[in-house]
């Protein structure tokens, strides 16, 4: 199942998070226990969490985060004050790899002054093998890694550390079951984030994340819509379903119940919005559209990534679609739905990617017209088959894609900002804005980040608001009176 340094640390193996079993998922609903000597662990004592990385994390922060306060921790929000400091990491590129690296410097000064720190990192990082390898070596100091099919077992991880004194390592390489018990601490009393699946098969070329997150797991209806039913109980007015990859929603269940389903049933539930990340065009249906065109709690927002417009790239990545039926999808949708706002991701500098290549990227950006893309130059992830292409292609050339890249996506995104002008949209009033606390902010349906200007009696609602002002990253509005 997994590679034992010693009988403390159970470390990652690459080989082994590769595999892809038969095995049924197990549904575990009692697995996370806080024995009765460690509900008292944390009296007094506070925590620290910097999260990095997707919305997956940002929930799997918000577990730990209960699993903590279960075991008596009182959050901070100043590293320097903190007992326990936690590192959630990311691991898709490099960059993020950095600034954990970084942030590990500096937790090493705050133990020099105050060793009785206990400090640890977890998340997709510390599924790496390379990462803990790196972390025995030279950062043997840290107290604790543990990875993300281990949050559960916190409580025990952290008493063993505490009491051992030494650093303890619990990884997992092969996914463990759906587990169905771990609370959760929301950061928003409004909107929430709800798993419908775990890891990813789809094992793009590039990507890190089925081998840090494990094989496609998704949860049953059953525990999915109870969850929603309590959260519209206890008030909140938006759901976002969260998978890698949710459109494969329910293909490694023995049943025929997939994401068009479920999104009808949620849809029943009358939450008043739902959104669902990440799409991939491969296993978007005829029938998802049709349901999402139906029902007016389904937000009108589609994240669909391209990833590249050349079809010889799209090849090399294993992205099992072609320019020509990413943009048959991407009409269809805009069809069904012409309201819609449609987002993308797109890497530039695959290796080899040719000027070409490059342009046909261009092209389809150029057609779609999109609301809005995360950019990215494609960064190599130790152990996936993209790493060990030979790349003639130079980081200065890179840069430049790139940057031709931003300028086309952000011309597209102020144009489609334009389009709201003097319009009245539907805004969830989340909060102030950080910026000026004198305005409110919220998300329209389409997912525009507007700044309010309304009275904070509004947050919490969804409001009508007359959008005044545009810019490329946000926009402005006031309340109709
Ligand atoms: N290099 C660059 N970008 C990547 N992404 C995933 N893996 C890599 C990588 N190795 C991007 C993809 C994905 C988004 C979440 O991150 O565009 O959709
Ligand atoms: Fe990575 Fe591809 Fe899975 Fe997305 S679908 S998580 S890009 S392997």
């Amino acid at each position: 199942m997994m590679s034992e340094r010693s009988d403390k640390m159970i470390t990652p193996n690459l080989i082994e998070a590769k595999k892809r079993t038969n095995n049924d998922v197990l549904i575990k609903t009692n697995e996370y226990i806080v024995k009765e000597n460690l509900k008292q662990l944390g009296f007094n004592k506070k925590y620290f969490i910097k999260t990095y990385g997707c919305q997956m994390n940002e929930h799997d922060s918000e577990n730990i985060k209960a699993i903590l306060e279960d075991m008596s921790y009182t959050k901070c929000d100043n590293m320097e004050d903190a007992d326990l400091i936690l590192l959630n990491t990311c691991a898709i590129r490099e960059n993020a790899h950095n600034k954990v690296f970084g942030m590990i410097g500096r937790i090493k000064h705050l133990k020099e002054t105050k060793p009785h720190i206990i400090a640890g990192i977890c998340g997709c990082m510390a599924q790496e093998e390379s990462v803990v390898n790196e972390i025995l070596s030279k950062y043997k100091w840290l107290d604790i890694v543990f990875g993300t099919h281990n949050i559960h077992n916190l409580p025990n991880i952290l008493n063993n550390a505490i009491e051992k004194q030494e650093l303890e390592i619990e990884v997992y390489s092969i996914e463990g079951d759906v587990i169905e018990n771990i609370p959760v601490k929301r950061d928003s009393k409004y909107k929430a984030w709800i798993n419908i699946m775990y890891g990813c098969d789809k094992f793009c070329t590039y990507c890190i994340v089925p081998y840090t997150r494990g094989k496609q797991r998704s949860r049953t209806k059953e525990f999915i819509l109870d969850e929603i039913n309590q959260l519209i109980s206890d008030g909140y007015k938006e759901v976002t379903l969260l998978g890698q990859n949710v459109n494969a929603y329910g293909k490694d269940l023995n049943d025929n119940y997939r994401m068009e389903n479920l999104l009808a049933d949620v849809a029943k539930t009358k939450i008043e919005r739902i959104r669902f990340v990440t799409s991939h065009p491969w296993d978007f249906t005829d029938e998802m559209i049709k349901v999402i065109k139906e029902n007016k709690n389904i937000m009108p927002y589609i994240h669909l990534p391209l990833q590249s417009g050349s079809n010889n790239i799209l090849k090399l990545m294993g992205r099992r679609y072609t320019k020509e039926s990413y943009l048959t999808l991407y009409n269809k949708i805009k069809e069904a739905l012409p309201y819609s706002s449609i987002t993308t991701d797109i890497i530039v500098g695959f290796p080899n990617e040719t000027e070409e290549d490059f342009n046909e990227t261009l092209d389809v950006v150029n057609k779609c017209k999109f609301d809005s893309a995360f950019t990215f130059i494609f960064s190599p992830r130790n152990g996936t088959p993209a790493a060990k292409m030979e790349d003639n292609v130079s980081l200065e050339e890179k840069n430049k894609r790139l940057q031709i890249l931003n300028k086309l996506i952000n011309k597209y995104t102020l144009e489609a900002n334009e389009s709201y002008l003097n319009k009245k949209v539907p805004v969830l009033i989340e909060d102030y804005s950080e910026k000026n606390k004198d305005y409110l902010i919220g998300y329209t349906d389409t997912m525009k980040l507007v700044n309010v200007d309304a009275h904070p009696d509004n947050i919490g609602k969804i409001i009508n608001v007359t959008i005044t002002d545009v810019k490329t990253w946000s926009m402005n509005g006031k309340i109709e009176n």
